[in-house]
This record gives structure tokens, sequence and C-alpha cells, in this order.
């Protein structure tokens, strides 16, 4: 076999924000398949990166007071944690704000200049005067121009639904500073899709065989050859300052790539960084053509990786992708979850609940295929496939048959497992397994492989079933046989632990240890007798099954809905109600319940405007509030307010909100944050309302 070269990316997340379950299901994905390619003997190079350019992380890092460099250096900080609790092994992670990255964007750009793919040409946009900044549509608001319902977005009304231009607005303003945009023309810099070249290249590329799932193909077609209003335009990929990006030569600082533009090219300044660090030939290995580039993506981006990002490369001179591997999204009992506003259920959280990442890595894995299908997150499902195939199954075949072996064999197997019809049988079929499951991974097909590694599993558990060596265990007569019964059903069970390694590496290395065996890798499926007359280790637990309190504190079901719900006063506090602060021990003598202005300045308060209030069904105390947060955008919250507020009395107001809680789910659905309200000894509940002028947004400090 000849060892393949193989370059794979995961999508680079922007460095805004916290991974969220999206983030880590795509990971998880493209870890199992470079485990698997591993495991096969191929050399395999994993990298990511954070995208750090881009108006928002600028506009982010502006409202907390520190510099985008130090938002994404906060962001990037954090990465660690989930990455290794997951056990997602990149081999590294980079920033797009980086010189590697600087220097190929530039590189590539100046080689579609040389090709005559870049043109520029003047156009007008909204621009917020006060801010001195042109505006994405996102960050124009005004009155919808079909129903005149105030403060819609620049792009479709919530209230009626219209879809518009942010030009057709009604009285518009910026959402930045409030203040009316005014029209404004600047040079902007296009790369020239629409050339012939271009289009031949794409169509090409786009029917060569293995580079799309089909159904992506198709869908990169249909772009590309739709006509009229359809037709696939020129890519604007330039930005005016004041913009966190990088800058486009000779511009004088005044222009910036796109984060587009910039943000794929980071897998290269990713494996770059990563060439340096290990003594290898960056260039040298990205023009073999036998390397392989593998991008893992989700359904939302596939416009710029399969039209934008091999035309740049193409056209660049650059090595174009061998495969865009798409997946679709995963829902958390079946709700949608919002990638800005990163709901679904929090991966810390499971961490920190201490439920077995390997739990996660199955069941998605179990659910993953090769399309770009859905996928959904059930608890219940989720707990009833691992613990009845992974403990079930699986496990269950070394727990009940190791102790045997250190009880009556000193932890000896037989010299020849798989001895006996029955036994060879199993063993036989265990082995022909091997090359399907093998297919299975290659194609990303991993629902299948670890149906048929369980189907196999189920094959083990009913040679026990009738093998009964707990039975045999007890009459002396029968003894012997029970090292071969054993013997036999380790050996399976090493068998599977291959197959299954890729998805738990981690359990993985524990039977290695069990079994006394350096680490296996798929050749290990070829070897007979592996085990055969060899000592183990005494039996030691391997997985605990999925309890149901942990799935409720995964969810913080109870918590939560008695925290949301609780109407038992508790007395104001200054934040909450605004009322006269009880003496306070000074900070010298601070003990207990006193925090530091660093503390206080961790919690995000902001106003925020309740555009929707309603009733939740089977809630008794919470009202579902609709928040408009300014730049951050939409957030829906549960407030236990319902004994003191009628739903349509709220909306219109202003309050204030926790913009930064962790989004927690709960059983009527997502809450984003929380509002503030007073109460006291006496009944009642008030929420906090800003004084006139202050906008959605606003922080509160
Ligand atoms: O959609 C996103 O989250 C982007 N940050 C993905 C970028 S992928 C690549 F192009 F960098
Ligand atoms: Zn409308």
């Amino acid at each position: 076999m000849t060892p393949r070269n193989i370059f794979v990316t995961t999508a680079l997340p922007y460095a805004n924000g916290s991974f969220h379950i999206g983030h880590i299901m795509e990971y998880i994905q493209a870890d199992i398949w470079v485990r698997f390619q591993r495991m096969q003997g191929h050399q395999l190079h994993f990298v990511c990166a954070d995208d750090a350019h881009g108006a928002p992380i600028m506009l982010k890092a502006e409202s907390e007071g520190i510099t985008p460099e130090q938002l994404v250096g906060r962001i990037a900080a954090e990465r660690k944690k989930y990455l290794e609790g997951f056990h997602i092994a990149f081999d590294n992670w980079h920033s797009t704000h980086s010189p590697e990255n600087t220097a190929l964007s530039q590189e590539i750009y100046g080689k579609l200049k040389a090709a005559g793919l870049i043109y520029t040409k003047s156009i007008e946009q909204f621009f917020d005067p006060v801010k001195q900044m042109f505006l994405a549509d996102r960050y124009i608001k005004g009155g919808c121009p079909k129903c005149s319902a105030a403060d819609q977005y620049g792009d479709a009304c919530e209230v009626c639904g219209a879809v518009y231009a942010p030009t057709e607005l009604k009285n518009p303003y910026s959402s930045l500073s409030g203040a009316p945009p005014v029209m404004k023309s600047s040079e902007h810099y296009f790369f020239k899709l629409s050339d012939a070249r271009c289009r031949d290249f794409l169509k090409q590329w786009l029917d060569e065989a293995g580079h799309l799932q089909p159904q992506v193909a198709n869908k990169a077609r249909e772009w590309l050859t739709g006509d009229g209003d359809k037709a696939l335009g020129d890519w604007d990929i330039s930005r005016d300052a004041p913009y966190f990006g990088i800058e486009i030569p000779d511009t004088g600082g005044k222009k910036f790539f796109y984060v587009w533009l910039d943000a794929p090219i980071g897998y290269l300044a990713s494996f770059k960084n990563y060439c340096a660090k290990k003594g290898i030939d960056f260039d040298r290995f990205l023009a073999d053509p036998t390397t392989e580039q593998v991008h893992f993506i989700g359904k939302d981006i596939i416009y710029f990786h399969t039209l934008f990002w091999p035309a740049m490369l193409h056209f660049a001179g650059k090595k174009t992708p061998n495969q865009v591997n798409v997946h679709g999204f995963i829902t958390v009992s079946g709700e949608k979850m919002s990638k800005s506003r990163g709901t679904g259920i929090s991966p810390l959280r499971y961490l920190d609940v201490g439920m077995n990442p390997e739990w996660l890595r199955y069941y998605i894995a179990a659910k993953l295929n090769a399309s770009v299908e859905d996928i959904d997150f059930n608890p219940d499902d989720f707990m009833a496939r691992v613990n009845s195939d992974l403990v079930g199954k699986f496990v269950n075949i070394a727990s009940r048959t190791a102790p045997f072996l250190t009880r009556l064999f000193d932890n000896r197997l037989s010299a020849q497992p798989g001895s006996g019809d029955a036994e060879a049988k199993l063993l036989g079929e265990v082995r022909a397994s091997r090359d399907l499951i093998k297919q299975h991974y290659e194609q990303r097909e991993f629902g299948k492989a670890l149906r048929e590694v369980m189907r196999l599993a189920d094959l083990a558990n009913e040679y026990l079933a009738q093998t009964a060596p707990w039975a045999r265990a007890k009459d002396p007569a029968l003894q012997a046989s029970v090292q071969n019964i054993c013997s036999t059903s380790l050996e399976v069970f090493r068998l599977l632990t291959i197959y299954l390694k890729p998805v738990l590496p981690e359990l993985a290395q524990q039977v290695e240890a069990f079994l006394n065996i350096p680490p296996l890798d798929w050749s290990h499926a070829d070897e007979r007798c592996a085990l055969g007359g060899s000592q183990i280790n005494a039996y030691a637990h391997l997985m605990t099954r999925v309890e149901e309190k942990q799935l409720d504190a995964l969810l913080d079901i109870e918590k939560e809905t008695a925290k949301m719900t609780n109407t038992t006063p508790h007395p104001a506090t200054p934040a909450k109600a605004g009322v006269a602060p009880p003496p306070q021990p000074s900070p010298a003598s601070a003990g207990e319940g006193v925090i530091s202005i660093d503390d206080f300045s961790k919690i995000d308060l902001r106003i925020a405007k309740i555009v929707n209030a309603e009733t939740v069904e089977g809630a008794d105390k919470l009202l579902r509030l609709t928040l408009d947060v300014g730049a951050l955008g939409t957030k829906q919250v549960f407030a236990g307010i319902k004994s003191a507020y009628d739903p349509a009395t709220l909306v219109g107001r202003l309050t204030v909100m926790v913009a930064n809680l962790a989004p927690r789910k709960m059983k009527f659905g997502m809450s984003e944050g929380m509002v503030l309200a007073a109460s006291g000894d006496t009944p009642g509940l008030f929420i906090l309302s800003p004084d006139d002028g202050a906008q959605p947004g606003m922080k509160v400090k």
C-alpha cells in the first residue's frame, strides 16, 4: 500500500464566540475520518484556525472596550478545553489574523490580479455618518416598507415577513449609532467570477467525481449556470476602513479583503504555520499532485467553498480541493439551533456535568452518513443508544468474560482462541467485516460502520448466551472450555475495538492497556491469534451507563425551570432592583459575597427592547420574551414574570438583560439570557426600565 498524503481541515469558526454543539459535531466527524485514515497508515495533517476578521468581531471588541486582537485571543484561549475534552486531535490551531495568512492572501490576490480577474467599480452603500463606516445590511433598521412595523432589519420584516432592500426601509437608522444613514459611493474590488475562464474551470471541477456529494454538486451547478437575476455575479472582495482584516496591497490602508476572501486561505495559513514548526516543506507538499486536500464544512457555506474557493486557488496557480465534504446541521430534540446565537446543548456543560465525551462521539457517529441531512440529538435516544450499544453490547463482551480468566486462569488466554466450530464461525464473521467497515469509514458512512460493528457485537453476545461460561465455571468438568470461550470472546472484543477506535480513541487505549497490547491499527485486524496464550490485566470497568440525572443536568431542566418560575420573594439587590444598597463591608474587610469590579464587569448587561411577549403553553409562571439587543441581534428569554405582567403591555418596552449568560435548554425551548426584575418581601415583581434615550444593545455599566 502506498501511503496517502492528506491535508484535512474543518471550517474555521468565527473568533467572536465559544464553540457550540454544531462545531463539535463537525470536528468529531472530521476527527473520526482522520483517525481512521491514520489507522490505515496514511499521513494526515489536520488543521484549523480562528476566523478572526470582519465587522462583527471589530464591533463586538469595540463594545467591550478591547481590541479585536484581544477578543480573538480570549476566544482562542478557551478552544483547548473543548478540543481536548472531546478528543479532537487537530495538529495545529492557528488564526487568520496571522503573518502567514496576510502573505498568502496578498499573494493569491496578486496572482488573480495578474490573471486579469480583479477589477474595481464604484458602488453606493449606506454609510453611518457618526461611526464613519459603511453599514452591512444587518446594521440598518427602520420601518417596514409594507406594513410600517417599526425597527425592522434591513433585509426582511419580522412582523409581516416582507423581504426588501435596506434602501426601501422607512426612516432608516444605523443600529450602531442610531443615526440616519446616508448613501455614499466607494470603490470596491471584484473577483471576476463571470469570466468565461472561471466558468469553464468551475464546470469541470464540479463535474469531476469525488470532489463533492452529488446533491452538493447539483446545487453548485445551479448557482453556476443560473441566468437572469439568478446569474452568478462577480464577487465583491473588498471592504472599506474601518475594518478588521487584511489590507489590500496598494490601497494605502483604506481597503481590506472581505473576511470571506481570507478565511479559506486561513486553511493554508494554518498548515503553513504547522509545516514551519514540523520542518515540512509546505510548497512541496501542496505542489505534489498526489497530495489530497480535504475540507469538512456545513451546508450553510457551500457557496463559498464550491465556487469562490476552488476558482481562487486555481487561478492563483494552487492546488484545488480534492474533496469538500458537506454535513447538515444538528438539531436538539428537533429544534433548530441558531448558529449565531449558539443555542443547543452546551458542549462545555456536557463536559462539566461529567458526561463521557465518547458517548457523544459515538452517538453523533452513529447518526452521521455521507449525505447533507440534518441529524438530531434526542436525549432519550442518546441514553438508549449509548447504554444499549456501547455498554450493553460492546463492553459487555469483556466484562462478562475477563473475570473468569482472572479467577480461573491467572489472566491467561488459551493458546488458540477460536478453536471449535462455533468459535471459528464467530471469529470468521467478525474478521470478514473488516473491509466493509473500512469502506464505510472511508466514505463517511459512520452510521453504517457502527451498525455493522453492533451486528457483530450481537453475534458475540448470542455466542456467550449459548455457551454460558458463567454456568460452566461452576462445573469442574467443564471449566477447561471456559478458557477457550472467554479467550475467543476477548479476541472478538479486540477486533471490535479496532473497528471502533476512530470513534472511541480513549476507550481503545484503555482496552489496549487491559489486553496488554501495543496501540491498535487497522492491520492488527489481520492477525490470526494476536492474543493466543498471552496474559492480560485484570478487567477494570471500561465505561459507565448514561444516567437520566446527567441528562437533566445537561439540559438543566429541573434547576432552570425552578429558577425561572420561582416567585418566592427574595431580598431586592441593588443591581437588580435599583434601590439603595444595604451597608457593605469595605473592600479591605471584604468577606464572602463581595465581588471585585472585575467580577462585575464580566456580566454583560444590555438594554433590550421587548419586541414580543407571549405566554408559554404548559408553563404557569413563564413568559417567552423576544428581545432586540441591537448589534447583538435578537434573543429569546423565558422570564418568570407572568404573575405580574400581561404580555401585551410589555411589547415595545425597554428593559435590562444579562446578555452573556450561557444559553440554557429549557423544557419549552432555549433561554438566551435573563431580564432583571426587582422583588421584595411584599408581593410583586418589577422589571427594570432605562431612562429615555437608551437604545437597544447599549451597555449598562
Ligand atoms: O461560517 C463560519 O463560521 C465561517 N467562519 C467559516 C469559515 S470557513 C473557511 F472559509 F474559513
Ligand atoms: Zn412588515
